[in-house]
């Protein structure tokens, strides 16, 4: 599975990198930015924690 975040959606909360550091971090413009490789297995809940805690509905998590 792989984590997207939509970069017109993020108000750059910095929730994401906060729960999840390993799938997400911020980019120099304050935007929450997502690893392209697939989530590894042990962090996936942590991933998916971090997609339902976003505020505004800017991650996605499929396949
Ligand atoms: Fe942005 Fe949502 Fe993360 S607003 S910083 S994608 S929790």
């Amino acid at each position: 599975m792989k984590a997207y975040v939509d970069d017109d959606l993020c108000i750059g909360c910095g929730t994401c990198p906060e729960v999840c550091p390993e799938v997400f971090h911020m980019t120099d413009d304050d935007i929450a930015h997502a690893i392209n490789t697939d989530i590894p297995e042990d962090v996936l809940g942590n991933a998916k924690e971090a997609c339902d805690s976003c505020p505004v509905d800017a991650i996605d998590i499929d396949d």
